[in-house]
This record gives C-alpha cells, sequence and structure tokens, in this order.
C-alpha cells in the first residue's frame, strides 16, 4: 500500500474520486483534518479530532465491475472487527458495514465506484474510525457513537491502527477479489449482531420487515418476514 496524507480536506473520498486518474491502485489516502466528511444515505461525518482515522483506500482491481466488488466493505468491516479485537474489545458487525460496540457506533464505511460509461476507473472504500474522541463530542452526535479510548481507557496511537488496518486488508485482498464474500462468510457472521433478531431494513424508499436469518455467499441479508416470505436484500440500512 501507498499513502497519501493530505494536512486537510474536505473527504478523503471526494479527494479520492475527484482524482482518480492521478492515484494508482493500492493508494490510501488520509487526513488528520476532515472538514466535511461524508457517511452513507447522504449522512454526513463529523471531524472529531485529530487523533481518529478519516482514510480512503483507492483501489483498481479490473476495469470492468464484478459483484464482488460491492462485497469489499464487507472485507473492510471484518477487517476493522479483527483489528479492534486486538485491543481487548468486542465488537459487532451491523449489515452491511457499520462497527457497533455495545450497540455504539465505532466506525462507518463509504464505499463509491467512479465509472466512465462501463469502464470502472476505479473504487474508493473510505472510512472512519473512532479512536480517541472525547464524550463531549460524541455525546453531539446523532446517534448512539463510542471511541476505542473509552472503550479500552487508553489512548490510541492512529498511525499503529491505520497500518494494522491497511496490512490486514491487503493480506486477504487478492483472495477476496477471486473467491468472493465466501472467503469471510464465516468471520461476518460470527460478529454479526443482527442475526436471529427482528429488524426492519430500509431499502430506498421501501422497508421490509422480519427475521434476520443469515448472510448468503453473496453478502447479502436474508430476511424472514411474518408471512414467511424469504426476501434478499443487498442494500438498505437496518433501523
Ligand atoms: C457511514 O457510517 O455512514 C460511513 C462513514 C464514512 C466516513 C469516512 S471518513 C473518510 C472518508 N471520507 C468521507 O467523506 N467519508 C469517509
Amino acid at each position: 500500500m501507498r499513502f497519501l496524507y493530505l494536512e486537510e480536506i474536505d473527504s478523503t473520498n471526494k479527494f479520492a474520486k475527484e482524482g482518480i486518474n492521478n492515484i494508482p491502485d493500492k493508494t490510501v489516502v488520509y487526513t488528520y483534518k476532515q472538514t466535511a466528511g461524508r457517511g452513507r444515505l447522504q449522512r454526513k461525518w463529523s471531524y472529531a479530532g485529530e487523533d481518529n482515522i478519516y482514510a480512503s483506500i483507492v483501489l483498481k482491481p479490473s476495469n470492468q465491475m464484478k459483484e464482488v466488488y460491492s462485497n469489499l466493505t464487507q472485507l473492510l468491516c471484518v477487517v476493522l472487527a479483527e483489528v479492534f479485537e486486538e485491543y481487548g474489545i468486542v465488537p459487532k458487525i451491523k449489515w452491511p458495514n457499520d462497527i457497533r460496540v455495545n450497540g455504539k457506533k465505532i466506525s462507518g464505511i463509504l464505499a463509491e465506484g467512479v465509472n466512465e460509461g462501463a469502464f470502472l476507473k476505479g473504487i474508493v472504500l473510505g472510512f472512519g474510525v473512532n479512536l480517541n474522541v472525547p464524550q463531549e463530542i460524541l455525546d453531539n452526535i446523532d446517534q448512539p457513537a463510542t471511541s476505542l479510548n473509552i472503550e479500552t481507557g487508553k489512548f490510541i496511537d492512529k498511525d499503529i491502527f491505520l497500518k494494522k488496518v491497511t496490512d490486514k486488508f491487503c493480506l486477504y485482498y487478492n483472495k477476496f477479489i477471486e473467491e468472493g464474500f465466501g472467503l469471510i462468510r464465516e468471520d461476518y457472521k460470527k460478529r454479526a449482531e443482527f442475526l436471529n433478531k427482528y429488524v426492519s431494513v430500509k431499502v430506498f424508499d421501501k422497508t421490509y420487515e422480519g427475521k434476520a436469518v443469515d448472510v448468503t455467499e453473496n453478502g447479502a441479508l436474508k430476511l424472514v418476514d411474518k408471512e414467511n416470505k424469504e426476501h434478499i436484500l443487498l442494500i438498505g440500512d437496518i433501523l
């Protein structure tokens, strides 16, 4: 992996997308100060101080979109979970790719593809990790949130954390592109907090309700509703 450090930027994802032609494959764009971070579903990702991670991995696996690329967020999610565990905490995955600790969000992922017609220029895998967020900032986030320093009681070195994540991601990446989500399916499922629970999942303007029974070979969420009908959801947000 190469690293591209920006002292201050509105959004590492936006920067990576705009500069995709000039940023090589497997480059990590990161900053200590992100002023207009973006989240999934038009949400924002607030700046919570320089001792946290605001990064985007630029990937150029091929010139055409393949189904497995949409699962890269889930690979990064498992990688992040494994790194959190090295710090002695118990992270849980909220489908598709949030990480929570005791029901509070600690990291989020935003993947964006850059295309020109059918030509895939690259994939930008952005992630934000709360490593050292003061409690008063956490209290003002619009959803329950936590930070690794609070969970461990220790200051966390962001450069060490980032290196652990990118090293581990590289370790799995090639095999994952070849084999697909199946490679990590069990690692993902064993940390899934939603399985065997009744959930509401919003997919665009439709909401599905039912029991989350499985995560399929393709990383989709399998839901069984009260009429016993199965729904396979590829995207969405558990409410
Ligand atoms: C989410 O949970 O909704 C996803 C949050 C993703 C935030 C990261 S921070 C680095 C990168 N740049 C952005 O603008 N967003 C992602």
